[in-house]
């Protein structure tokens, strides 16, 4: 699961990227801005690229806030499109980059199976274009943000790289063409590197709680949807599905804290430098470890009822507690619903550009 062979450890200000300079594209993403900011403590200097699509400028300036003043004058912001060509021109023409780690794209499944149209367009076409430009303007060193979801419905698990490819939807379908893609173009151009990191479910945030995962509109993934409820940002949740064959009936997915995904970006970019004929690799980011719905909902619990002691836990919570509650609707469904009162140093929504931040806190 993880990369061998590299260290993704060190400090802040530890100086491995030193004299070396990154495009991110997405930059202001939840994966991204943590990425961008362990660049710039490792040294790197860093241009984000992104459109707002699903971020906001104030993701950036909070980035500068904990890095504080010397590190934020190496971290440089453009507004660009991939897909619009000369968007991404401008940013070639602004300066020299040792490699580019590519996030900018757009990942919810239900949206993708509405206007695959618009996947298409925005993922492979802002691909295809960056790879254009990078080629242009002699830039070769590539990590590519892919997903777990181009192994589909796997019928053993844990997944391995090696472990069949299939996409279920036309978001999987775009993460598998371009991986495709990006091996024939490396096949094609012997001295490119590229690493395609194959993401399970990325969750939490940043120590400071200043930055973290709050998607614009109805979340996709299960945390921040709790989270959202926890806070009252949201009603309620409903739990589908209670006939898997898990532990409790509700579906798995592995969980990965964006600290240590972000480690894995800055693994695998050394990785990238290290290795002159490392070709087209893909690798895992993963730990390798399931947790079932139920489970999240009373981790989320724990971790509430951990750090607010005095809170008073209604009598519906159930085997729940700590103010979020989980009904079960018949075999198929559950319904969670509750408050968080306090906003202490929970898991929570970091509410960019909205309101008081809840902080979110990485589990060592
Ligand atoms: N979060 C997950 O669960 C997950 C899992 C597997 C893979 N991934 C992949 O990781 C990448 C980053 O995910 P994230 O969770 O940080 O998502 P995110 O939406 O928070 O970040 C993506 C960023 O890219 C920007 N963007 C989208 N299209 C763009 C375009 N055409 N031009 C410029 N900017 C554009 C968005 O505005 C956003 O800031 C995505 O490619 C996603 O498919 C995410």
């Amino acid at each position: 699961m993880a990369i061998g062979g590299v260290g993704a450890g060190g400090g802040a200000g530890s100086g491995e990227g030193q004299g070396r300079s990154v495009l991110v594209t997405g930059g202001a993403g939840f994966i991204g801005t943590h990425t961008v900011l362990q660049l710039l403590e490792k040294g790197y200097a860093v241009t984000a690229v992104d459109n707002f699509h699903n971020s906001v400028p104030e993701a950036l300036d909070r980035v500068r806030h904990i890095v504080g003043p010397a590190l934020s004058a190496r971290l440089q912001f453009i507004f660009g499109d991939l897909t619009i060509k000369d968007d991404l021109e401008k940013v070639f023409a602004a300066k020299r980059y040792d490699a580019v780690i590519h996030f900018a794209g757009l990942k919810a499944v239900a949206e993708s199976v509405a206007h695959p149209e618009m996947y298409n367009r925005n993922n492979i076409v802002g691909t295809v274009n960056l790879y254009d430009v990078m080629k242009k303007h002699g830039c070769n060193k590539l990590v590519f943000s892919s997903s777990a979801t181009v192994y589909g419905q796997p019928e053993k698990v844990p997944c391995f790289e090696d472990s069949p490819l299939k996409a279920l939807n036309p978001y999987g379908r775009t993460k598998l063409y371009l991986e495709e893609m990006l091996r024939d173009y490396q096949h094609a151009n012997p001295e490119w590197r590229t690493i395609l990191l194959r993401y399970f479910n990325p969750i939490g945030a940043h120590e400071s709680g200043d930055i973290g995962e709050d998607p614009k509109g109805v979340p996709n993934n299960l945390l921040p949807y709790i989270q959202q409820v926890a806070v009252g940002r949201r009603p309620e949740l409903n739990v589908y599905g209670y006939d898997y064959r898990t532990r409790d009936g509700t579906a798995v997915r592995d969980y990965i804290h964006v600290v240590d995904l972000a480690d894995g970006h800055i693994a695998a970019l050394e990785k990238l430098f290290a290795t002159p004929d490392i070709g087209c690799v893909a690798y895992n980011l993963g730990t390798g470890r399931g947790t079932t719905v139920l489970e999240m909902v009373s981790a989320f619990e724990k971790a509430y009822g951990k750090e607010n002691p005095g809170e008073d836990v209604p009598e519906e919570a159930g085997r729940f507690g700590a103010g979020v509650r989980v009904h079960r609707q018949g075999r198929r469904g559950a319904r969670l619903e509750g408050q968080v009162r306090d906003r202490g140093d929970v898991q929570g929504p970091v509410e960019l550009g909205q309101e008081e931040p809840v902080r979110l806190l990485r589990r060592r």
